[in-house]
Formats: C-alpha cells, sequence, structure tokens
C-alpha cells in the first residue's frame, strides 16, 4: 500500500517536525509492508531529502516542466533537478494544475521527461461534479488515460492516482460502490489498452483517519494520495495505521 502526503502550497522549515514523528513510526514499524511518499513543496525538498536518508520514506515533487533538464523557464524546475535534489517521485496533472490550463497534451510530455529522468510519476485523473452527473465520468478517465500516457514505455513507473475533483478538500467521498467500479474501470483500461500487467491505482480525495476504514474495504485500491490530511503526522499515522495494521 501506498500512502502519499501532498502537502500542496502548505509547510515551512518547522514542518520537519511532522516528518519526524512519521519517520519514528516507520522505524517502529519496519516489518509492516507499506510506502510512505512525502511530495512537500518544492521549498523543503532538499530538508525533507537530507532528514530522509536511512529511512524507508521516499520524496516526491508536486510538479515539474516537460523540459527534462534546463532552459530558459523563469520559475520552472526540471525533473533532472528534482532527481538531483533526491525526489523519487513527481505528481503530475493535479486536477489544481490541471484547472488552471495545464492540458492532457502537456501532461503527457511531462510525464515522458520525468521517466526519462528516473522519476516515477503519481499520475492524477478525475471527473468534474458536472461531468459525473452528466455520467460522463468513464469517458473522461479513458481520455485522460490515453491521452496523458500516450506512447510511454515504462507504464511499470506510472501509479495512476485517481481524484474525483469534487472529492478535493470538499470532505466528500464517493460511494464505495462507485469508487469500487471507477478504480476497477480505471485498472481495466490500463490493463486491456495499455498492457500494463499489474496497474496500480490509488484514490486522492478528502481521505481523513475516519472515512480510510470504509475506503480499505475496495480491494482494488493500493493506496492514498492524501492532501489536507498529510499535515498533520497524527492523522497521518491514523490513515496509514487503520489501513495496514
Ligand atoms: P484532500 O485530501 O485535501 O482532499 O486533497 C486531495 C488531493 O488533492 C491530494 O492530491
Amino acid at each position: 500500500m501506498y500512502f502519499i502526503a501532498n502537502w500542496k502550497m502548505y509547510g515551512d522549515l518547522k514542518s520537519i517536525k511532522s516528518l519526524n514523528k512519521v519517520i519514528k513510526f516507520t522505524r517502529l514499524n519496519k516489518r509492516k509492508k507499506f510506502k510512505i511518499i512525502y511530495c512537500p513543496p518544492y521549498t523543503l525538498l532538499d530538508s525533507f531529502s537530507k532528514k530522509i536518508k536511512k529511512t524507508k520514506i521516499e520524496l516526491g515533487a508536486q510538479n515539474c516542466h516537460f523540459e527534462i533538464s534546463n532552459g530558459p523557464f523563469t520559475g520552472s524546475i526540471s525533473p533532472t533537478m528534482l532527481k538531483k535534489i533526491g525526489s523519487n517521485y513527481v505528481i503530475i496533472g493535479h486536477s489544481e494544475n490541471r484547472s488552471t490550463g495545464e492540458t492532457n497534451a502537456e501532461v503527457n510530455k511531462k510525464i515522458k521527461s520525468s521517466i526519462k529522468s528516473n522519476l516515477k510519476v503519481i499520475f492524477c485523473i478525475g471527473e468534474t461534479l458536472i461531468e459525473k452527473r452528466k455520467k460522463l465520468t468513464n469517458k473522461i478517465l479513458y481520455k485522460q488515460i490515453l491521452k496523458g500516457l500516450y506512447k510511454i514505455k515504462n507504464l511499470n513507473k506510472i501509479l495512476v492516482a485517481y481524484e474525483p475533483i469534487w472529492s478535493i478538500g470538499t470532505g466528500v467521498i464517493p460511494k464505495i460502490d462507485d469508487l469500487d467500479k471507477n478504480v476497477t474501470f480505471i485498472k481495466n483500461v490500463l490493463k486491456k489498452h495499455l498492457k500494463v500487467k499489474n496497474p496500480k491505482v490509488l484514490y486522492g480525495g478528502s481521505v481523513n483517519p475516519k472515512n480510510v476504514e470504509n475506503l480499505v474495504s475496495i480491494k482494488a485500491i493500493d493506496g492514498f494520495l492524501v492532501g489536507g490530511a498529510s499535515q498533520k503526522a497524527k492523522n497521518f499515522i491514523d490513515i496509514v495505521k487503520k489501513t495496514i495494521i
């Protein structure tokens, strides 16, 4: 099971305290099978990277530029830069970036460069509330998957994160049956259309220590991408505990 902390635009150097608690938790639970990945803002990657050395925790970034190494792109960070600072993962296609104009084609370019830079990709997809109401969820997910992963070879380096947009930061999670169907649909698309043998699909959107008990009943889910609840160590640890212990 994967537990990914997406801190979004939150956190400063004091936040290291929260990471320390989670490091302690992973040391106490060495034998249990789970993977924790921290995706703090760029400004904290270096200090987090130093802290997690010799721990089971891995580091990820929240986005990157599609240019693989360097270029005249003011304000951007490349996949190579992320790798050099100790990131092994990068989140790409988060709806918060898609909503400000990131297209499926850009997502695809970013994924290609990230994989070339030896990063693993947390590839986010999900429908809006209007699309859900119009029963377009499968169509949207299908399009996002096929366009986002177009001509990508190392699909075993991709973790898909299904994040229904209407569930992010709202406290609302999908009905268990619906979520089960959507995750299974995503896995089937990956298997049938892209020949991924063992696809990994995570769920994200308002995951907290309370609702995670219901969410884990869905066998097809391989982990969680956690926003708000990942910032407090206790909440994040409780989510892990309730899933794997
Ligand atoms: P919340 O857990 O705060 O709803 O955020 C989910 C998310 O967007 C993770 O990427």
